[in-house]
């Protein structure tokens, strides 16, 4: 097995490594049988002597909190016992409702499977909380979206499933894996609620006004509104958001009723929100990290530097005498994404305007940097070996940030994972019910000391 320090690189650099060749893709050339980010921390611990727990992730489809709390979901009256309450153990059979063509899935993925099984593993020393998390992958997507050279200029290419397909565009989307957590019984559902994110979870941040969602919002509707649009925080979609931070509710999840920046800070500051870790494939991993946001009004990126950036138009491309290559040609793409990845300073130099690229050559719309400040909090280290994605993070208990919230060992903390599989965004992740991570104390997920 070839290690991940291949000299042509640099060991600094990182460098997805190819160590056997599977498998086949008639599209975009043969898929990577492993490969490894950059590893930036080591484990204090041995994974194999620590406890794991299967989950099961499912697809929701349109499940919306708008849905699951209208009389048309039988659980709407009791939503505040919990979904586990009445739901633990159907995760495969909800999953395999939604993932069909039927009320909670209008443009179903051909062939999605309507679940899987996620390891996870956790613990944590005197400073770190340490996971490990381990899922089936068929073809990994260590890859994003792109622009494509037609002959005369750079194109936007790639993209999700099922969006790409349609046209006619290989789908490039990068995997990734989702944690949101909270502190025990503390966000409501919204203003007077008596369910938590203890008790609902993730469903709390998921409303029929967002991206792909049944009430998804138009640009036309943002880009005039105060808050949302062109004279405000100009944002070209509505993602996660919490309703007690919207003055009323809504059939469509009251996008456009945000209360004033003044009450959103309160909120804030009271550690009303959500803390979001999110492992990117194709945005986070080269670089040995993972993106650090937290769920409010909105998803919002913590302070700093995220590890990602895309220029509005194509201005870098690989430097050539570290890769072999300045693009990736079209036929070749999984291979050639495999083993590495566009770093600001390291693999990317900028776009020479008179460099000959070949019709169908490809260019990643976003470059991995190293992230700074708040937004650098989470460092991971992810594989794909045997057929899995294999994903470690370490993240400080107490990072001393306003947007991270403290983790404190004999504590169980509400917590709920995403998994992004097989080229897909936003809602078309496999979920949660709402779970815990015990630090030292019982929890679906207990986390164990190790270490000093
Ligand atoms: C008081 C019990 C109860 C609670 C609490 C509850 N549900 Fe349900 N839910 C049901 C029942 C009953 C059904 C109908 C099951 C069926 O049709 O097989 C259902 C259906 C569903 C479905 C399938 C919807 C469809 O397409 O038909 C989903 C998804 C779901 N619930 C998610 C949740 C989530 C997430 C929560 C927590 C936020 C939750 N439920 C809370 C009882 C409950």
């Amino acid at each position: 097995m070839m290690k991940n320090n291949s000299s042509w690189m640099g060991p600094a650099i990182v460098v997805f490594a190819i160590a056997a060749i599977v498998g086949s893709c008639a599209v975009l050339g043969v898929a990577p049988s492993e490969i490894s980010g950059q590893r930036l921390f080591s484990f204090p611990g041995d994974w194999e002597k620590i406890p794991a727990k299967t989950v099961t992730v499912f697809y929701p489809g349109q499940t919306s909190w708008q849905y699951l709390t209208s009389a048309a979901h039988p659980g709407a009256q009791a939503i505040d016992a919990g979904c586990a309450t009445c739901h633990a153990g159907q995760e495969k059979a909800l999953g395999a409702k939604s993932v069909q063509a039927g009320p909670r899935e209008t443009d179903p993925i051909d062939g999605k499977p309507p679940s899987l099984d996620l390891t996870v593993r956790a613990a944590y020393d005197a400073e770190f909380v340490y996971f490990q998390f381990r899922w089936p992958t068929k073809v990994p997507h260590p890859v994003h979206t792109l622009w494509r050279y037609d002959g005369k200029q750079w194109v936007a290419w790639g993209g999700p499933k099922p969006d790409a397909s349609k046209k006619g565009i290989p789908p490039s989307y990068e995997d990734r894996l989702a944690i949101l957590l909270d502190d025990p019984n503390n966000v409501t559902a919204y203003d007077g609620s008596g369910a938590t994110f203890s008790q609902v979870g993730c469903w709390m941040t998921c409303h029929s006004s967002m991206r792909a969602m049944p009430k998804d919002v138009p640009r036309k509707a943002i880009d005039p509104h105060p808050y949302w649009g062109e004279k405000g925080r100009r944002v070209g979609d509505i993602r996660k958001y919490l309703l007690i931070t919207r003055t009323a509710q809504d059939d469509s999840g009251a996008w456009d009723k945000v209360k004033p920046a003044e009450e959103l800070n309160k909120l804030k500051s009271a550690g009303k929100y959500l803390d979001l870790w999110q492992w990117r494939a194709a945005r986070s991993n080269a670089v040995g990290y993972a993106s650090d946001d937290w769920v409010l009004e909105y998803r919002n990126g913590d302070a700093g530097r995220s590890p990602f950036f895309n220029p509005p138009k194509p201005q870098f491309m690989y430097d050539e005498k570290l890769t072999g290559f300045r693009a990736i040609p079209e036929s070749d793409l999984a291979t050639h994404m495999g083993k590495a990845a566009l770093i600001e300073k390291k693999t990317a130099v900028a776009l020479d305007p008179n460099a000959k690229f070949a019709v169908g050559d490809l260019l990643p719309q976003y470059l991995q940097r190293e992230p700074e400040g708040s937004a650098g909090d989470i460092q991971a280290y992810g594989r794909y070996v045997d057929g899995h994605w294999v994903v470690e993070l370490r993240r400080k208990l107490n990072t001393g940030n306003a947007d991270d919230k403290v983790l404190r060992p004999g504590t169980a903390y509400p917590i709920g994972f995403g998994i992004f599989d097989d080229a897909v965004s936003n809602r078309r992740h496999y979920v949660t019910l709402p779970m815990t991570l015990g630090l030292g104390v019982k929890g679906d997920i207990t986390a164990v000391k190790v270490g000093p």
